[in-house]
C-alpha cells in the first residue's frame, strides 16, 4: 500500500450509526482484538481489559440502558416536580462518571456544538428540538443496531497512561474492522451506568470503564454518509517561542 493510499484509507474511516443485523463471526472479533494488540503500551503493561457483548448478554444490557434512558431522557425534559421525583427515586441517574455531563470548556466547545449541529442538520433533526434529537441520542443505547459491543476498561493505576494506551489498542482495532469492511462507533454514551455492564461480566474492581465501542456491518444508509469536520494541522500545532 502506498502512503497515499494508506492516508486515503485512514480518512475513509467515519463513525458508523446505523448497523445492519449481520452478525459478526466470533472468530472476526477475535482477530480485530489480536490486531489491537499489536499497538505500542506503557512498559507493554496493556493496562486495559475488554468485555465483549454479542446475543443475549448484549440484549439484556442495551434493554437496561434503554429503560434507564427513558428515565435520564423525562429527568432533563421534565418539569421541577418530574425532576424531584426522578432524584428521589434515583431512576434513570448516572451510576458512573456522573460528571460526564458537566459543559466543554470555552476552547473546546465550539468544536463540540459545530459537530453535534451539522450532524443533527443533516438527518433533519432542528436545532431546537430535544425531543428528536434524544430520539437519536437514545439509539446510542441499542448500540445503533450493532451486534457486538465492547465495554474498553483501562487499569486505574495507571491514570492518563492507561487511557492512552487503551486509545492507541482501540484505534488499531478501528482501523482494523475498517480493513475488513465493518463500521464502528466508540461511544462516550454508555459509560455512566457501570453498573449494568458489571451485571453481565466480572470486572476487577481496579478497572475504570472508559468507553463502549460498537462494531458491525453499516447501512447504506444517510447517517453513515456524515462526514465530521476535519481539523487542519495548524489548529493543533504549537509554534515555537520566538527568540531574541
Ligand atoms: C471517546 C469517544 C467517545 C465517543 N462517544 C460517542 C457517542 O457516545 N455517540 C456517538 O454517536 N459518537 C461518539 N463518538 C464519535 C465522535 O463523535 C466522532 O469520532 C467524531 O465526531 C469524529 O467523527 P468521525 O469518527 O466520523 O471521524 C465518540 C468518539 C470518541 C473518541
Amino acid at each position: 500500500m502506498s502512503t497515499s493510499d494508506f492516508s486515503y484509507f485512514l480518512a475513509s474511516r467515519r463513525s458508523t450509526r446505523d448497523f445492519s443485523n449481520i452478525l459478526v463471526e466470533k472468530a472476526l472479533i477475535e482477530e480485530l482484538i489480536t490486531d489491537s494488540l499489536t499497538a505500542p503500551s506503557w512498559s507493554n503493561t496493556r493496562p486495559f481489559k475488554v468485555c465483549i457483548a454479542t446475543g443475549d448478554v448484549r440484549d439484556r444490557i442495551s434493554h437496561e440502558f434503554g429503560a434507564r434512558w427513558a428515565k435520564l431522557s423525562q429527568f432533563r425534559n421534565g418539569n421541577l416536580i418530574t425532576k424531584l421525583r426522578l432524584l428521589l427515586s434515583g431512576a434513570g441517574l448516572p451510576t458512573s462518571h456522573r460528571l460526564m455531563a458537566r459543559p466543554y470548556v470555552a476552547e473546546l466547545k465550539p468544536r463540540a456544538e459545530r459537530v453535534g449541529r451539522e450532524l443533527y442538520t443533516w438527518i433533519g433533526v432542528e436545532r431546537g428540538n430535544r425531543n428528536a434529537r434524544d430520539k437519536q441520542w437514545e439509539k446510542n443505547y441499542e448500540f445503533f443496531g450493532a451486534p457486538v459491543e465492547l465495554f474498553i476498561y483501562i487499569h486505574k493505576s495507571l491514570h492518563i497512561f492507561a487511557a492512552n494506551d487503551a486509545g492507541l489498542m482501540l484505534q488499531n482495532l478501528i482501523l482494523s474492522a475498517h480493513a475488513r469492511g465493518l463500521g464502528t462507533c466508540l461511544q462516550g454514551a454508555v459509560i455512566i451506568w457501570d453498573d449494568v455492564i458489571r451485571k453481565e461480566f466480572d470486572v476487577p474492581k481496579d478497572y475504570l470503564l472508559l468507553t463502549g465501542l460498537a462494531i458491525g456491518y453499516p447501512k447504506d444508509s444517510h447517517i453513515n454518509k456524515f462526514g465530521a469536520h476535519r481539523l487542519s494541522p495548524e489548529e493543533i500545532i504549537i509554534a515555537p517561542r520566538e527568540k531574541g
